[in-house]
Order: C-alpha cells, then sequence, then structure tokens
C-alpha cells in the first residue's frame, strides 16, 4: 500500500489497474473485519474535513461512518453553514483546511475545485462527485461485481443513458482500467467526450478489456453481464433539461424486456438514489407531469435486483473506508 499513502483521489484515471486492486482488496479486508466485528481504528487521531456542496446519503454516511469505524474524527461542512465558494476562494479554504485537518472529502460541481482544495490543502483530497467524475462508486460497483459474478475482468458492462456526466465517465475509466468490456448505450450526444473515449481504448488494450459506443439498446444488452443505469438528470442541472432527457433517453430505460436479453447470470446496478416509482416528491412530481410510473429504470427490475443494488450502496462504506485508510498511511 506504500504507494497509495499520501496521494489524493480524484479520478481513477491517476491510478494503474494494481492499484485499483489494492483499494479493493483492502475493502474486502475491512468489510470482513466490519462483519466480524473485529476493531480496526488504527488511524485514531486523525481529523477529517467532509465539504457537500451538492446533497448526499450514501456518500457522506460512508465517509462519516467508514471515518469513524478507522479511529478518525469528522467535520461536516456544507455550502450554507460555511464560507466555501461565497466568501472565500476554493484555495484559501483549502490552504486552512490543510492546517487543521490530515484529509478531505468534496463533493460539488466542476472537477477543478476538488483539484485546486488538493493542490492547496496539501493533504490527501478525495472526490466524493464532481460533475465529472464520481471515483469512490466506482470502487464499490467493481467490489459488487467481484462478489456476485467471481471478478470484474471480462464482464461485458453495458451503462445506459447519461453517458457523458460523471458516472458514465468514471464507469468507462473504471470498466477499461480493469478489463471489462464496457458499452455506453445512449444517443450520440449523451456519449462520454471523445478524448476521453480514445483514452479509456488506450487503457482498454492493455487490460484486455474494450471500449464500444451504441444507439442500440437491444443490440447492446445482449450477453451482457452488467446492466447499469443512473438519473437522466444529475444534481446541479436545471429543471428545464427534464422535458428533453425524458423524450431522449426512454428508449433505455431498464426494463425486464431488456433485462431477459442480458446474460443468464446478469445483474442489474445503480449508484442510487432511483427513480423506479412515485414514492420520492421528484419521481412524483415528473411522473405525473409526463405520464409515467418510474424513469430510468422499472420498479420491477429495480425489486427483482433490491440486494445487488443494496449491497452495491453498503460496499460504498467499505471501499470508502479503503480509500482513506490507505491515503492516510493504515499498516494492517
Ligand atoms: N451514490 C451516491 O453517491 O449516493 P449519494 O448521492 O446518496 O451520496
Ligand atoms: N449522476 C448523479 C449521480 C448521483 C450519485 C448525479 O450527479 O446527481
Amino acid at each position: 500500500m506504500a504507494s497509495l499513502k499520501n496521494r489524493n483521489f480524484l479520478t481513477l484515471k491517476d491510478f494503474t489497474p494494481d492499484e485499483i486492486r489494492e483499494f479493493l482488496d483492502l475493502a474486502a479486508y475491512f468489510k470482513e473485519l466490519k462483519k466480524a466485528g473485529t476493531p480496526h481504528d488504527k488511524l485514531r487521531g486523525k481529523n477529517v474535513a467532509l465539504i457537500f456542496e451538492k446533497t448526499s446519503t450514501r456518500t457522506r454516511c460512508a465517509f462519516e461512518v467508514g471515518a469513524h469505524d478507522l479511529g478518525i474524527q469528522t467535520t461536516y461542512l456544507d455550502s450554507t453553514g460555511s464560507q466555501i465558494g461565497k466568501k472565500e476562494s476554493i484555495a484559501d479554504t483549502a490552504s486552512v483546511l490543510g492546517r487543521m485537518f490530515d484529509g478531505i472529502e468534496y463533493r460539488g460541481y466542476g472537477q477543478e475545485r476538488v483539484e485546486a482544495l488538493a493542490k492547496y490543502a496539501e493533504v490527501p483530497t478525495w472526490n466524493g462527485l464532481t460533475n465529472e467524475y464520481h471515483p469512490t462508486q466506482i470502487l464499490a460497483d467493481m467490489l459488487t461485481i467481484r462478489e456476485h459474478l467471481g471478478t470484474e475482468k471480462g464482464q461485458k458492462f453495458v451503462y445506459m443513458g447519461d453517458a457523458r456526466y460523471n458516472m458514465g465517465n468514471s464507469l468507462m475509466i473504471g470498466c477499461a482500467k480493469l478489463g471489462l468490456h464496457f458499452t455506453a448505450c445512449a444517443p450520440e450526444k449523451y456519449w462520454p467526450n471523445s478524448e476521453l473515449v480514445e483514452q479509456c481504448k488506450e487503457w482498454a488494450a492493455e487490460s484486455g478489456g474494450s471500449i464500444t459506443l451504441s444507439s442500440d439498446p437491444k443490440e447492446a444488452v445482449k450477453g451482457a453481464n452488467v446492466i447499469y443505469t443512473d438519473v437522466w438528470v444529475s444534481m446541479g442541472e436545471p429543471d428545464e433539461v427534464w422535458a428533453e432527457r425524458i423524450a431522449d433517453l426512454t428508449p433505455y430505460k431498464v426494463t425486464m424486456e431488456i433485462m431477459d436479453l442480458a446474460a443468464e447470470n446478469a445483474i442489474f446496478m445503480h449508484c442510487l438514489p432511483a427513480f423506479h416509482d412515485h414514492e420520492t416528491t421528484v419521481g412524483k412530481e415528473m411522473g405525473e407531469k409526463f405520464h409515467f410510473d418510474d424513469m430510468e429504470v422499472t420498479d420491477e427490475v429495480f425489486q427483482k435486483y433490491r440486494t445487488v443494488l443494496f449491497d452495491e450502496a453498503e460496499n460504498r462504506m467499505h471501499t470508502i473506508k479503503a480509500v482513506m485508510a490507505a491515503t492516510l498511511g493504515y499498516e494492517k
């Protein structure tokens, strides 16, 4: 783990396949300790700041519980209760936090904000989601694939929906590095940018994986081992985009018909939160306005794969714990 100590965790682009697998192995180790009730609070005395300019359930709880299990104290900062961005620049905030904390998590808008934090804080800085990337989510997803399918390498992975945002980008990078066969399935305007696609193709060539772009859901999902989707409108996007997204992405909804075309052992995954019924304010409002019961995934598919989905959510905690531990110098 020596190569991971004092590193930032801003995007998986910065890590070799072996380093990514080190995070996964460490997460699996921590998961076993947690299940056995074995204490692993060797980072007592450390403090980390958790900055959330966007809302969160899983990521915030994963950082807080993961930190506390490691013996680390946490301080939560949101955009309303701190000076960040409004009265103090990211650079100045980072310089303050770097004097007090051993590590910093940031969730918010452009990737340049977390990069600036890392640059000026000079302590390990972790990306808890930006518009461009969501790297901690990918570790949880890969651990879940390992647990349910035995290994991540060689799996046929199809991402349906808005593939040019944080989840599509980060899954493509993770799959390319770890040797999965990744397909982004969406109308062409929702494909990841061509520069990133080319870079991922190079990594895939080295790892034994591949990258495919498709607009044909029925063709793309044939024989898939993992079908993955995310919300059609991400945090921070304006309400005006809903109508266009629904029109563009409805053919890419994950339905039982889609799952039936996949491999026999296929699993459905989603980073969550998901719009699969009317049990949320937004789901109800949009469902009533646009006349449907669900959005990116039907409730039938969601309920069938509940175990996978909530294993995936649980794995956020074990993998985020591994990221903090490895970069803060935890010794097994
Ligand atoms: N998947 C994920 O990042 O969930 P939260 O937005 O609840 O943190
Ligand atoms: N694309 C989603 C991911 C949520 C975990 C968003 O940015 O809102």
